[in-house]
């Protein structure tokens, strides 16, 4: 950072502050060439901010400075919106944990237009069920919308689909196995599930309310034996002093997975918190495969997908992790 100057994040040169007799603020000529507006349509923004405006205002607070930078870019994502999609309505999912640890309102409202509260939604060959305001994330979690598709390119013989949410994985693969048992322990979700395989004509679908690790250690039990087994289970670690527990719960999951897949069969193991770094994962399905006594190979290392972008400079944004791997037939 040059002394004297404020950065911006977007690569425009930054104002130059004053540093001889107004510290702390810019000179509005300086601010309105950077942002490309004329001095009156500065000024009007700044009043329309309910900034307050003094006689002949010739500098403004670098606070305000970053106000004004703020609104414009959210009007030209907007714009951009507009433009692009011409959405018939525009809803606010603000209700995300993060939100609450910055002091921002959580709130569920509509920006603009009209928003149902489901849509159908097309991905990849099938229709889904969405539910707008109550389903999780956006509705769907499209950060595995290209790694169910790998996934569908190894699936066969009896799936099952831990974690399932509104079948995402299993409604994909369904039609290259013999049969699909998808579990999730949200009971709406479920309810998703088969409607969404009604919906598609998936026959050999079977949706349950489960609680995975209650099913994983009784399907054990019971010898049941799967040719291809997911698990993407919601984020275990949201910190690294929770990483500890997050483990040993990744690590149980994979095991049982592991010793009731058949030689030659998939596992595909996902970890969606971002401290579980993929090394770590790996580390952990090693053990796993350890003490079932399983030889695995690793197939494919993956990521959530390439819309939900990772910053090499930002780690944190590496939150997705999905291994697919293969239990050899030793
Ligand atoms: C990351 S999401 C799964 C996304 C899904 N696989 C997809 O492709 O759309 C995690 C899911 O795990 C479910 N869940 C959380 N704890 C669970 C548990 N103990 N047993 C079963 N499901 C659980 C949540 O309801 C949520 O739907």
């Amino acid at each position: 950072m040059i002394p004297g100057r404020q950065d911006f994040t977007d690569g425009r040169t930054a104002p130059r502050v004053d540093d001889t007799k107004d510290a702390g603020k810019v000179r509005v000529y300086q601010v309105a060439k950077d942002l490309g507006l004329t001095n009156k349509e500065l000024v009007t923004k700044v009043q329309s901010l309910g900034i307050e405006v003094k006689n002949h205002m010739s500098s403004l607070d670098l606070d305000d400075v970053q106000r004004v930078k703020r609104a414009l870019e959210k009007e030209r994502q907007e714009s951009l919106v507009e433009e692009r999609l011409s959405p018939t309505g525009v809803l606010a999912r603000h209700d995300v944990r993060a939100r609450a640890l910055e002091g921002l309102d959580q709130e569920i409202k509509v920006l603009r237009g009209e928003v149902p509260q489901t849509v159908l939604v097309r991905d990849h060959e099938r229709e889904y069920e969405v539910d707008l305001r109550r389903g999780q994330k956006t509705g769907r979690f499209l950060d595995q919308r290209e790694n169910r598709s790998a996934a569908a390119g190894y699936a066969r013989g009896r799936l099952l689909d831990c974690f399932s949410y509104d079948g995402g994985f299993a409604l994909e693969l369904a039609a290259r196995c013999t049969e699909a048992i998808a579990l999730d322990i949200s009971e709406e979700a479920v309810a998703r599930i088969a409607r969404n395989a009604e919906r598609n004509g998936l026959r050999n679908v079977r949706a349950t309310v489960a609680n995975a690790f209650d099913f994983l250690r009784e399907a054990e039990r019971a010898g049941e034996r799967f040719d291809t087994i997911v698990l993407d289970p919601p984020g275990f670690a949201r910190n690294r002093a929770a990483l500890p527990r997050a483990l040993g719960g990744y690590k149980e999951i994979n095991l049982r997975a592991l010793k009731m897949l058949n030689p030659g069969g998939t596992l595909v193991t996902c970890s969606c918190s971002y401290p579980v770094s993929e090394e770590l994962l790996l580390e952990v399905v090693q053990a796993a495969a350890l003490d079932a006594r399983a030889v695995v190979s690793l197939m494919e290392k993956r990521m959530q997908s390439r819309d939900h972008p990772v910053l090499i400079g930002v780690p944190e944004t590496h939150y997705l992790k999905c291994l697919i791997l293969r239990k050899l037939e030793v």
